[in-house]
């Protein structure tokens, strides 16, 4: 029962993350990316896999928790090879102050800056990923939405070994903030309720975009999911557009360039 583990394996996918922040930078910047600075890193996980694509790759991982950063470092960054561990950097800082060098790229993926609650804080930390990026340098967010997100809801999927729920537990229509959190189930019916909680305020997509665009940077783009023509489901590919669909439940990219 270990939380971060099965956070890893029903969370995330840091190699289809890697592969769309690797491929749009080389799209709208004609060169590939060097440096890239993972905020909210949590277990680093990301930062891992792109200093494990390229010899020339070096990553920053910035988290305020050390105890989270302490498990990355165990369990992460320790299974990398040396001279990779050397091109990985944790850093626990508040990413509203950290100070690293300019960055190629810098990520803020889970909705984790969803945890700014006005739009003075979130433009503040908008405003500190732009002075912190080179002058070509792309920021990548990601958002979900859609007409169930506001709903208090929860949703189970089977992943090996143990079943992951999404408690959508409370959601105040007047403010936007809401109560989050991810329970875990082993097989053998061992239960790790509220093991991630999440107090944050669900943003739309305009505010967000609006607010990247007042921090300074250039252009602000949506790239939104196509669809599976068999499956009528997601296909996990991510263009560029103005037009969204109506679904019950999206997540998205936003790129916003400096
Ligand atoms: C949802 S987790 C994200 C983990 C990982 N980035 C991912 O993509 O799954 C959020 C993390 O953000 C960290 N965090 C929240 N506010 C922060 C802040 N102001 N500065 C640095 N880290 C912060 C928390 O400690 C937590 O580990």
């Amino acid at each position: 029962m270990d939380k971060h583990a099965f956070y890893q394996l029903s969370v995330q996918c840091v190699e289809a993350e890697i592969d769309f922040v690797s491929e749009t930078f080389q799209q709208l910047r004609g060169r590939d990316g060097v440096t890239l600075r993972e905020d909210f890193c949590g277990t680093a996980q990301t930062s891992c896999e792109w200093v494990e694509r390229d010899m020339a790759h070096i990553s920053y991982a910035v988290d305020f928790d050390p105890l989270v950063l302490q498990w990355g470092e165990q369990n992460n960054v320790k299974r990398l090879t040396t001279e990779q561990q050397q091109r990985i950097k944790l850093l626990n800082s508040d990413v509203l102050t950290v100070k690293t060098p300019p960055m190629d790229m810098i990520l803020a993926m889970n909705f984790s800056y969803f945890i700014f609650m006005s739009r003075v804080e979130m433009r503040h930390y908008f405003e500190a990923v732009y002075q912190s990026l080179v002058s070509d340098g792309v920021f990548f967010l990601d958002a979900f939405g859609g007409y169930e997100a506001a709903k208090e809801l929860t949703e189970e999927r089977e992943c090996d070994g143990f079943t992951y729920i999404w408690d959508q537990a409370y959601f105040n229509p007047i403010t936007s903030e809401m109560q989050c959190y991810i329970h875990f189930v082993t097989d053998e019916g061992i239960r790790m309720d509220r093991a991630f909680s999440y107090y944050w305020r669900l943003w739309t997509l305009p505010e967000i975009t609006e607010l990247l665009t007042e921090a300074g940077f250039q252009q602000v783009d949506v790239y939104w999911e196509g669809t599976d023509e068999d499956s009528g489901e997601g296909n996990n590919i991510y263009t560029p557009t103005r037009q969204g669909t109506a679904d019950a439940g999206w997540i998205c990219y936003i790129v916003a360039q400096r």
